[in-house]
């Protein structure tokens, strides 16, 4: 008789810790589930992240640097690309809605003469060597805050190595 009623106190025993597991992991899959659920992008997110090292390996590839591009860049491809820039900017000396890109590449930033740039470019000092250049045409907004090029930007670093090299090549 008594190795019944232990026996059922065990029994009732493992029962309950079973009930409490249960119960904790259904807690914690519903907290889980309403993070998942309330992200913004509405895709379920990874517990946790193993670090395999693969970021570093990405930015290694994530293609050459803009001095190589610039080193190969295509002259004429360049004068194509220019073609966004012409609705503002003359080439021949005079200034348009922009100021005339001959000779820009080395000149002082915000130095020709009789143009009446913004404080934004006034302000950057500073020679346009090609890299300021292809940094200020990836995004002019990001690269001086508040000017008046009207200009989206190039997001592709091969077509602004490219139309730097056409600038480069005209006559000073
Ligand atoms: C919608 C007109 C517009 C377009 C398109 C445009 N620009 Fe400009 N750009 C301007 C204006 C206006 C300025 C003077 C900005 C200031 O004073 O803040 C300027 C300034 C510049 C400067 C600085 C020059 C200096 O003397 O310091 C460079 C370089 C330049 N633009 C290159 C380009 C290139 C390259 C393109 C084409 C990929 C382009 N821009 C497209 C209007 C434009």
């Amino acid at each position: 008789m008594s190795d019944t009623m232990t026996f059922t106190k065990i029994f009732g025993a493992l029962c309950g810790s079973l009930l409490v597991f249960l119960l904790i992991d259904w807690a914690a899959g519903a907290i889980y589930l309403e993070e998942g659920q309330g992200g913004d992008d509405g895709e379920s997110h990874q517990a946790y992240v193993i670090d395999t090292g693969e970021t570093q390996t990405a930015s290694k590839a994530a293609g050459p640097t803009f001095e190589e591009l610039f080193a190969k860049a295509d002259v004429a491809k360049g004068e194509k690309i220019f073609g966004k820039c012409k609705a503002c900017h003359k080439v021949d000396g005079n200034n348009a809605v922009g100021p005339h890109l001959d000779g820009v590449v080395g000149r002082p930033v915000a130095s020709v003469a009789g143009y009446s740039y913004d404080a934004a470019l006034k302000g950057l000092g500073g020679d346009w060597t090609p890299d300021r250049l292809q940094q200020f045409l990836h995004s002019p907004k990001k690269f001086a805050p508040g000017t008046k090029m009207g200009f989206a930007g190039l997001p592709k670093a091969q077509d602004r190595a490219d139309v730097i090299a056409y600038l480069a090549s005209l006559k000073q």
